[in-house]
C-alpha cells in the first residue's frame, strides 16, 4: 500500500546506505523540485549535503530572498549563494536573439556553477530534482528543438560525480505531496513552472535591468491579484511579459509614449498544450489598473488570447 510516509524511510534509508559519510552537492534554483530534494537529503544525511543556488538576477521579485529564508533559515540547509547578476547582465548586452539569449543563460549558469562546485573538496556525489517525466521525456528530443530548454536539472555533465535522483520515480504532484509531507510551505510546494532562464526570456529582445524590474513588478501584481482572486490553482501559469515596443497613452492632461506588459494566463495539464485562461473581466481590469499605475513606463497592458499550438507558452 504506497504512502508517502513509507516513501520518505525508504528513500532516507537507501540515501544514507548510498552517501556513508560522503558529501553530496545540489543545485538549487528555488524551483520545486530541487527544492524537495534538498529538505529530503538534508533529513537523510544533513550537513554532508551542501547546496549552490545561483542568483543570476532573472527571478522573480522576492523569489531569491525567499528561497535563503525558506530553506536555510528555516530548514537548516548549507547554501553556497552566488550573486551572478552582474555576470549575467553584462553576457546579455546587446543581444536580442532568443535562441542566443537561452544559450548564454544556460552556458553561464554551468560556469558559475561549475566555478562554485571547484571550490569544494571531497565532493562524490551530485543529487538532481529529476522527475518520471523528465526521465521519458529526455528520449524524445521534440521541446528541445522549439526551443534549447535549460534547467538545472540538466547540469554539470563534465563534473564527474555518481548522480542521486531520488525524486526519478515521482509525477509533479507526487513531488509536491512530499513536499508538503516533509513540512515546507505551501507558496514553495505549489510553485507555478517557472523557465530556467526566468525573466530573460520575458523581456522580449535585450534584456536591461530597467526592464527586469518592469517585469518583476508587474509580475507581483498578477500574482497578488491572482491569489487574491482565488484563482492560483486553476491557472497552471501565469506571468507579464514586456514586448518591448513603445505606443501613445494620455494621463491626465499629457501624452505618454511607453512601454506595453503583456499578461500571459494558460490552463494547462503538462505544458505540452495550452489554452489561455478565461479570467473574470473585472479581475483583469484590477490588474491592468494597478499595473498601469504602480509600475512605472507602462501605459497600456494587453491579454494574450492565443492557445499552444500555434503560440507556445513563453513568449521567446
Ligand atoms: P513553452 O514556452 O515551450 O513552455 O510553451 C512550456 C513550459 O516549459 C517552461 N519552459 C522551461 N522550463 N527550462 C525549463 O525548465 C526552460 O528553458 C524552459 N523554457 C520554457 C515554460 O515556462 C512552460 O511552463
Amino acid at each position: 500500500n504506497w504512502s508517502m510516509d513509507d516513501f520518505i524511510d525508504t528513500q532516507i534509508q537507501a540515501i544514507r546506505e548510498q552517501v556513508g559519510d560522503k558529501r553530496v552537492l545540489l543545485g538549487l534554483s528555488g524551483g520545486v523540485d530541487s527544492s524537495v530534494v534538498g529538505v529530503l537529503l538534508h533529513k537523510a544525511i544533513g550537513n554532508q549535503l551542501t547546496s549552490i543556488f545561483v542568483d543570476h538576477g532573472l527571478l522573480r521579485k522576492n523569489e531569491a530572498d525567499q528561497v535563503m529564508e525558506s530553506l536555510e533559515g528555516k530548514f537548516g540547509l548549507n547554501i553556497i549563494k552566488v550573486d551572478a547578476q552582474d555576470r549575467f547582465l553584462s553576457k546579455l548586452k546587446g543581444v536580442t536573439d532568443p535562441e542566443q539569449k537561452r544559450k548564454i543563460i544556460g552556458k553561464e549558469f554551468i560556469e558559475v556553477f561549475n566555478d562554485e562546485a571547484a571550490k569544494l573538496n571531497g565532493i562524490d556525489f551530485l543529487a538532481q530534482g529529476t522527475l518520471y517525466t523528465d526521465v521519458v521525456e529526455s528520449g524524445t528530443d521534440t521541446a528541445q528543438t522549439i526551443k534549447s530548454h535549460h534547467n538545472v536539472g540538466g547540469l554539470p555533465e563534465d563534473l564527474k560525480f555518481q548522480l542521486i535522483e531520488p525524486l526519478n520515480k515521482l509525477f509533479k504532484d507526487e513531488a509536491r505531496e512530499l513536499g508538503e509531507k516533509l513540512g515546507m510551505p505551501h507558496e514553495l510546494v505549489w510553485r507555478q513552472p517557472f523557465p530556467g532562464p526566468g525573466l530573460g526570456i520575458r523581456v522580449i529582445g535585450e534584456v536591461t535591468e530597467d526592464k527586469l524590474e518592469i517585469v518583476r513588478d508587474s509580475d507581483l501584481i498578477l500574482r497578488e491579484e491572482i491569489a487574491k482572486a482565488g484563482l492560483d490553482q486553476d491557472v497552471w501559469q501565469y506571468f507579464t511579459v514586456l514586448p518591448g515596443f513603445k505606443s501613445v497613452g494620455v494621463m491626465g492632461d499629457g501624452r505618454t509614449y511607453d512601454y506595453t506588459i503583456a499578461i500571459r494566463a494558460i490552463t494547462s495539464i503538462d505544458g505540452m498544450t495550452a489554452d489561455f485562461a478565461r479570467i473574470d473581466w473585472e479581475v483583469l481590469q484590477k490588474i491592468s489598473v494597478r499595473i498601469v499605475n504602480e509600475v512605472g513606463h507602462i501605459n497600456r497592458v494587453v491579454y494574450d488570447i492565443t492557445s499552444k499550438p500555434p503560440a507556445t507558452i513563453e513568449w521567446e
